[in-house]
């Protein structure tokens, strides 16, 4: 029988116990500190190989991002405040499996659906490369100003590609598409409360670009196509595209030729050197905003000789203080019908005449939330209506016109026709 005193360790053991287990835990350390040297070397070559920067980078442009993060959720990060990455072609072709997946196309080419090596899914949109200076410039408008432009309702770049053949730009995916297939029939429907959210939503979009920007950002382009709708059916503004920086200061952009989209467009932007300002915008919303409250769009064509306009219906609505039947007949249901006739009332101060009549979007927004009076819009489209009277009434001064003489000031500030309004049959107010 063994006492106590034989089995604990000697000094000597209880030292040499210590020192073999202080080796081990120092070859772990070793081998751990190894192997993320190892994986921090390979994952930043990764991310710089999937940035890596073409020879032919125009400097003066938009600078490539610095990498300074070893891991992809960190260079998103950065990509989140930073300026936009640019990427190669063969890159993009990896990204988009080959531009197999399109998601649809408008004016200046075709977007298709993509994913970096992390999962995050993308939006691909390549450019129609022309040697048109317009495509180009489109493209470094684009680069440029969202590049720089953060906010909850605006779409997010990535980067972009720009070589010899490809142009092409790299955004956030929105699950849901944009609102045109929503409002339009092509898919299922969206509850009204929803398409309410989704209006002010946008509209704190553009107005973050008109008035919280450092530098005021018009859009030009403000219609459903250009609302786009993530997973939670949440409106973010796409395509920056025509937009172009004017400084604070300035009240104006002149000189700058036709932009938009006809039916959201304007009507200032038809004229010829008229000054442009950031209220085109809240026109293009105004027009949107009927067609929410519609869920139809403004214009439907039934045979050459006549169309059915829907803001005109919606203003002679109002008028005969009809809104509340309108709204009815629009299928919206009692319980939103109060918000629906409010949207209505805004839509109409949105499509005034005169640009300076027209709200700015910090007050549209507070309208559409509520909580605020809205003051009775005054009449708009008065270029539309004086084609009908003169119609009615050779000469615009004849007596029993129907417009007061404050209602004709707000039209004088047309002065010419263009083949485009000829075209639409759209006429200019007589002053
Ligand atoms: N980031 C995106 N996420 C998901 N789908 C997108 C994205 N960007 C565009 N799309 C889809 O691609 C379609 C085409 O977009 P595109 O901007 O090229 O045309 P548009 O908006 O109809 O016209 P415009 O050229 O005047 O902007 C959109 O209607 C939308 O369905
Ligand atoms: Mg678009």
């Amino acid at each position: 029988m063994s006492s106590s005193s034989d089995s604990s360790p000697s000094g000597g053991q209880v030292a040499a116990a210590i020192i073999l287990n202080l080796v081990v835990l120092g070859i772990i350390i070793a081998i751990c500190c190894y192997c993320a040297k190892r994986a921090k070397r390979t994952i930043v070559n990764d991310l710089r190989n999937v940035v890596a920067l073409p020879v032919s980078q125009p400097h003066h442009v938009v600078q490539v991002l610095e990498f300074d993060a070893p891991t992809m959720e960190k260079f998103l990060q950065e990509l989140a405040r930073d300026k936009p990455v640019r990427f190669t072609v063969q890159q993009l072709c990896a990204f988009t499996s080959n531009y197999s997946t399109k998601l649809g196309s408008g004016g200046f080419g075709v977007v298709y659906k993509g994913q970096f090596p992390n999962g995050v899914k993308i939006a691909v949109k390549v450019l129609e490369r022309s040697s048109e200076r317009a495509a180009e410039e489109q493209f470094m408008a684009e680069v440029g100003t969202i590049g720089r432009t953060y906010h909850i309702n605006l779409v997010r770049l990535y980067g972009f590609c720009y070589d010899h053949d490809v142009s092409a730009l790299v955004y956030e995916f929105m699950e849901n598409g944009s609102l045109d297939k929503y409002l339009f029939g092509e898919k299922g429907m969206i509850e009204w409360e929803k398409l309410q959210e989704i209006a002010t939503g946008t509209a704190k979009g553009i107005a973050y670009l008109h008035e919280e920007c450092q530098q005021r950002i018009i859009h030009y382009d403000i219609k459903p196509a250009n609302v786009l709708l993530d997973a939670n059916f949440s409106p973010k503004v796409a395509d920056f595209g025509l937009a172009k920086f004017c400084n604070r200061d300035l009240t104006h952009v002149s000189n700058i030729g036709y932009r938009g989209t006809l039916g959201y467009s304007a009507p200032e932007l038809l004229l010829k050197n008229y000054p442009i300002t950031y209220k085109c915008d809240v026109y293009s919303f105004g027009m949107l905003l009927f067609e929410i409250v519609g869920r139809r769009r403004n214009t439907i064509v039934s045979s050459p000789e006549s169309f059915d306009w829907f803001p005109k219906h919606v203003w002679e609505k109002y008028e005969k203080g009809e809104l509340a039947e309108m709204t009815k007949t629009c299928g919206i249901e009692e319980k939103d019908r109060g918000k629906a006739e409010r949207m209505s009332m805004v839509a109409l101060w949105c499509v005034q005449d005169s640009p300076e009549a027209r709200p700015p979007m910090s007050a549209v927004v507070k309208w559409l939330e509520g909580g605020v009076d809205i003051m009775p819009p005054p009449k708009p489209f008065h270029y539309l209506y004086a084609r009908e009277m003169n119609m009615l009434k050779p000469t615009a001064t004849a007596t029993g016109s129907s417009f007061s003489p404050s209602e004709e000031s707000n039209s004088c500030w047309y002065k010419e026709t263009t083949p485009i309004m000829t075209k639409y049959e759209i006429q200019m107010a007589s002053c």
